[in-house]
């Protein structure tokens, strides 16, 4: 396969056009067959739900070249199940979740030469997407519903790629605790923004969110879940319904338990133990694994043990496995890795 020229290694988070993607309509209770298409662009009636309304949702998975140069993704049969969950929340139809694994195979398989090659630090980063596309004017369901997915190879979701970040406490609240924390909805994001852009102002990689019921409890950052290690060695994360279900964090807190032999624990994580913590990151497909150097808080700043310069140690461990899964270099669990090319 020849691959595009293109510098892998000083690829940002960022989009780039690539040949084609996939698209499928719903209408009248059914979707169509579906098809790749070269136009990456869409055309909407004004008044489609998506635009008045925000019916939208998405998902994020990666597709890796293995150190055996096979081209494979990690785990898309649980972005497939969630995207599910949020149609379901938002009044959307579901796509089959089988229908999402052909269009995600048939998606590569086109792109194949935009796969960045093994070693190089990037991944071809995967962005299905369900939208109403149908007109509404009252406050209603879309009568017509879209499914689309493109890919676009990227590198680090932080700059500076895994240096430890310093994150403050945020303001606002992420999630309400009958609400839509749980799903992966557009309109999740939208509201983050404002809160993400002051925490960069004040010069803040992320928010970290608290429970939006008591606001004692750490819940998550914009864009990726908490992993904490305790004074102990146990990696801990928060539980709580109003917070995405990782996919990473699930995977993280298996290699955890499975391949190092580390106490695991999902639980309530009140802000005050935090500063007990030696260790902690942020882990998402974005994020993959991204340490945590400080926590500014009301009452000051928790400087994490592990210091502003590496990732912990057990962190590291976390990391190293989990990326060594996903690459090929070690054996994954059963039904981790999607074999596509
Ligand atoms: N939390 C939020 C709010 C996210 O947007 C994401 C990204 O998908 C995550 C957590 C991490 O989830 P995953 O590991 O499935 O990518
Ligand atoms: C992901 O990790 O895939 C995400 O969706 C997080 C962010 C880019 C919104």
């Amino acid at each position: 396969m020849v691959k595009k020229n293109i510098d892998w290694g000083n690829l940002g988070f960022t989009y780039s056009k690539t040949d084609s993607r996939y698209v499928s309509l719903w209408k009248e209770g059914v979707w169509d067959e579906g098809k790749m298409v070269e136009d990456a662009n869409v055309t909407l009636n004004e008044s489609a739900g998506v635009l008045q309304y925000a019916q939208t949702c998405f998902e994020g998975l990666k597709v890796y070249t293995t150190a055996d140069d096979r081209v494979v993704a990690f785990r898309p049969d649980l972005n497939a199940k969630r995207m599910s969950d949020t149609a379901k929340r938002l009044l959307m139809p579901a796509f089959d979740e089988g229908r999402f694994i052909d269009a995600l195979n048939r998606l590569v398989r086109a792109n194949l030469a935009y796969v960045p090659p093994y070693g190089s630090g990037a991944t071809l980063y995967i962005r299905p997407f369900l939208y109403g596309s149908g007109a509404v004017i009252g406050v209603a369901p879309s009568p017509e519903y879209t499914f689309r997915m493109f890919c676009t190879p990227v590198g680090p979701y932080f700059k500076g790629g895994v240096k430890p970040l310093k994150l403050v406490v945020s303001p606002y609240d992420r999630a309400a605790p009958q609400g839509t924390g749980h799903i992966k909805a557009g309109l999740n994001y939208a509201m983050s923004l404002y809160a993400g852009n002051e925490a960069n102002m004040n010069g803040f990689a992320e928010n970290v969110f608290l429970d939006a019921a008591t606001r004692t409890k750490v819940e998550e950052t914009g864009g990726a879940n908490f992993i904490f290690i305790t004074e102990d060695n146990k990696v801990v994360t928060p539980k709580s319904p109003t917070i995405l279900p990782s996919i990473t964090r699930r995977s993280l807190m298996y290699v955890a338990k499975h391949y190092l032999n580390l106490e695991t624990e999902e639980r309530d994580i009140p802000l005050s133990e935090v500063s007990s913590f030696k260790e902690g990151g942020l882990c998402g497909t974005a994020a993959v694994v991204s340490p945590i150097g400080s926590i500014t808080t009301g009452d000051g700043v928790i400087e994490m043990a592990s210091g502003m310069e590496s990732m912990g140690p057990i962190t590291k461990k976390l990391y190293d496995t989990l990326t060594g899964i996903q690459m090929g270099r070690i054996e994954a669990p059963e039904g981790w890795i999607h074999e596509i090319a």
